[in-house]
């Protein structure tokens, strides 16, 4: 059954290169953003395996040994983090998204000239998610950081979609606190991704001053991530006085560490999330906007992005909420795929209903027995 699974995913594979052959490209246009894109913060219970409670707690396999080619930077001589020639990840390792993290993590090596010069930063609230790494990549350079919940437990406040309001998803707005000063400038990636490109052409990022890197959306309607009350607050909607706001997504990022430790950006998002909160007082307080960790960003950085290629986003490939929907790639060329939407690859693979671009996801899957 599993191999018969795996021989569809290959044909829908075949299938995915001629669509991405760019004489061949012939799905319509999509709107530049999906309704769904926001969705990566939705983090739900249940995808690691489909229950059994007889498995292994985490069966991973070892990824394959990976070795820098000879034009790379000699990195081996600082076994640090503050190894000037590493290229630096950071991404979040949580259990219900762990099938992705591992996968995200093996997709970047695969795709390396130089995969022995990326270090990786772990955020975890369950330390002992740690020796399952070392499992799966028993030389990977990387560092794995504790991220107390209670650190944003009384700024979360309730939003309707409870699912992403866990902790771990702010655990990206505390980067420039938790990893050590000589880490200048870090690649912040979601967990339900693949990178299909060298990272380090992201990492060489020109920023051209901003503290953020990322895709942007201008065509995406930007009022709808904001409440009707802080659109007619003129003291809050004149946050974004004097710049073009556009919309961006907070799963691929590049973040300038040192311009975000100098402005203290970590505290400006955390008072955004007490306006949020209500704590604010003197009438500011009250919901300003529905999405959890998102918005803060929005606040502070929308208009004021350095723009980085579509190709490193290619986000929604989750689908929306409706069962077994799948999306279609976006137009351009693709170098990450990121499955923003409430469906996850791993997810659809153990309920036999995979979409036909998850085939893509499928080869960085490290999770069960060796085939
Ligand atoms: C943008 O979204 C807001 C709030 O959801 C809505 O009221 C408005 O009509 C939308 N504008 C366009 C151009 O779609």
């Amino acid at each position: 059954m599993l191999w018969l699974m795996r021989l569809s995913g290959f044909l829908s594979a075949t299938m995915v290169v001629i669509v991405l052959s760019p004489s061949l490209q012939s799905f319509p246009p999509a709107e530049a953003i999906r309704s769904s894109h926001f969705d990566s913060y939705l983090r739900f219970p249940g995808q690691i395996g489909s229950a059994g409670t007889d498995r292994p707690r985490f069966p991973f396999r070892e990824a394959s040994p990976f070795h820098n080619a000879e034009e790379c930077e000699d990195s081996t001589i600082d076994s640090t983090a503050c190894d000037p020639a590493l290229v630096h990840i950071a991404i979040t390792l949580d259990e219900e998204y762990l099938r992705g993290s591992i996968a995200a993590v093996h997709s970047v090596l695969q795709h390396s000239l130089c995969p022995e010069s990326v270090f990786f930063h772990f955020l975890v609230s369950d330390t002992s998610l740690e020796s399952l790494v070392r499992t799966a990549f028993p030389r990977l350079r990387f560092k794995v950081y504790y991220f107390d919940p209670e650190r944003v437990r009384g700024l979360i406040s309730t939003s309707v979609r409870q699912a992403l309001e866990q902790p771990l998803n702010y655990a990206r707005n505390y980067l420039a606190d938790m990893l050590q000063t000589c880490v200048r400038r870090v690649i912040y990636l979601d967990s339900d991704l693949v990178v299909v490109d060298d990272i380090a052409k992201l990492w060489r990022t020109d920023l051209r001053g901003r503290t953020v890197g990322a895709p942007e959306y201008c065509h995406a309607n930007f009022t709808k991530y904001f409440t009707q009350r802080f659109w007619s607050d003129p003291k809050l909607a004149g946050t974004f006085a004097g710049r073009r706001p556009c919309y961006f997504n907070t799963g691929v990022m590049v973040l300038d560490l040192e311009r975000w430790r100098r402005s203290g950006y970590t505290r400006r998002i955390e008072r955004w999330m007490e306006v949020q909160k209500g704590a604010a007082g003197d009438g500011a307080g009250g919901r300003i906007y529905e999405l959890g960790s998102l918005p803060p960003f929005l606040l502070l950085f929308a208009g004021h992005v350095a723009p980085i290629e579509h190709r490193w986003n290619q986000h929604g490939l989750g689908g929306d909420n409706v069962r077994g929907s799948c999306r279609d790639l976006h137009p351009g060329p693709v170098s990450l795929l990121h499955w923003s939407g409430s469906g996850k690859p791993w997810a659809r693979f153990d309920s036999n209903r995979p979409c036909p671009l998850d085939a893509l996801w499928a080869p960085y899957d490290l999770y069960g027995p060796t085939p």
